[in-house]
């Protein structure tokens, strides 16, 4: 034994027969449920350190449960295994509070990985809050940072549910997400730091890396690779200097290569901040790029 409680709410006993195995094998002390109620109790009667939900828990969908057990026990991990997965359950079950959303074939190595990953960021997590709280530390060199991200959560009533749009008025406000941004969302909103990692790196439109006043965004959807898309790609990286992925040296311009922008009517497509450019030639790029300060 490990010393750490995973509480496994299934209604197949094929799931739990699998499940169980693999994290009894590792050492971890499974307890399992096969109804909502029963699953409450748990949480009620004993310390876990972990919740790992399957999609067939009887009489509950699983998403509400996600919601209602977060709402609970914010900084308890809960994992959510489908059986039936899709990309927009797994998004839906970030912000309905999972930790991860994962497939009920998975690998026994990675499920192992994954919760090994959520038990111990957690536990950095608190490690690192009591120091701070030790110390009385804040980690951001500049207070007015945390006042500009204090006040967007404000806005949005401090609300663990509005994540995203949290996060969003951040980043339009610090161009991206710093990890000090998200530590401190994280602690404000009483969200686990690893979900909030988990949505930051989920949506492409985020960016943990410094970016640009203005973001060069290239489309090589294949309506645009066919009409010369690339060829717009590397005009524009010669033209800013940069490879895609990089920041111009005076922030002026982030460049970054997306798939198709949905306007294939018009490729080829590059798109600077919110403004499209369609049917673009490369000698029109400087002429347009004069216009972004
Ligand atoms: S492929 Fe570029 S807009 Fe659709």
């Amino acid at each position: 034994m490990n010393g750490l409680t995973i509480l496994l709410g299934t209604a197949s006993a094929e799931v739990k027969a699998k499940l169980s195995g693999v994290l009894q094998g590792e050492g971890y002390d499974v307890d399992s449920v096969g109804l909502a109620p029963g699953l409450f109790a748990r949480l009620a009667e004993r310390t876990l350190d972990l919740v790992l939900l399957s999609d067939d828990l009887a009489e509950t969908n699983v998403l509400d449960l996600t919601t209602r057990i977060h709402d609970l026990h914010p900084k308890l991990p809960i994992v959510v295994v489908a059986t039936e997965p899709s990309v927009r359950d797994a998004v839906e079950a970030i912000k309905h509070g999972a930790y991860y959303y994962l497939e009920a074939s998975i690998p026994d190595s990675d499920l192992l990985d994954i919760i090994a990953g959520a038990l111990e960021l957690e536990l950095e997590l608190l490690e690192e809050a009591e120091h701070k709280r030790a110390r009385r530390l804040v980690s951001f060199e500049d207070l007015e940072s945390i006042e500009a991200i204090d006040s967007v959560m404000k806005r949005h009533d401090f609300a663990s549910s509005r994540l995203v749009g949290v996060l969003q008025d951040i980043q339009k406000e610090m161009r991206y997400l710093t990890h000090d941004a998200l530590r401190h969302v994280a602690g404000r909103l009483g969200i686990p730091l690893p979900r909030v990692y988990s949505v930051a790196t989920f949506y492409k439109s985020f960016s943990l890396k410094p970016r640009g006043r203005h973001t060069v965004s290239v489309c090589l959807g294949t309506a645009c690779h066919v009409q010369g898309g690339v060829g717009i790609l590397e005009k524009l990286e010669r033209e800013l200097g940069i490879k895609a992925g990089e920041m111009t040296f005076d922030e002026r311009f982030s460049l970054e290569s997306v798939r198709c922008v949905g306007c294939c009517g018009l490729a080829p497509v590059f798109v600077v901040d919110e403004d499209f450019h369609g049917k673009v030639t490369q000698d029109k790029i400087a002429s347009i790029l004069e216009n972004y300060e």
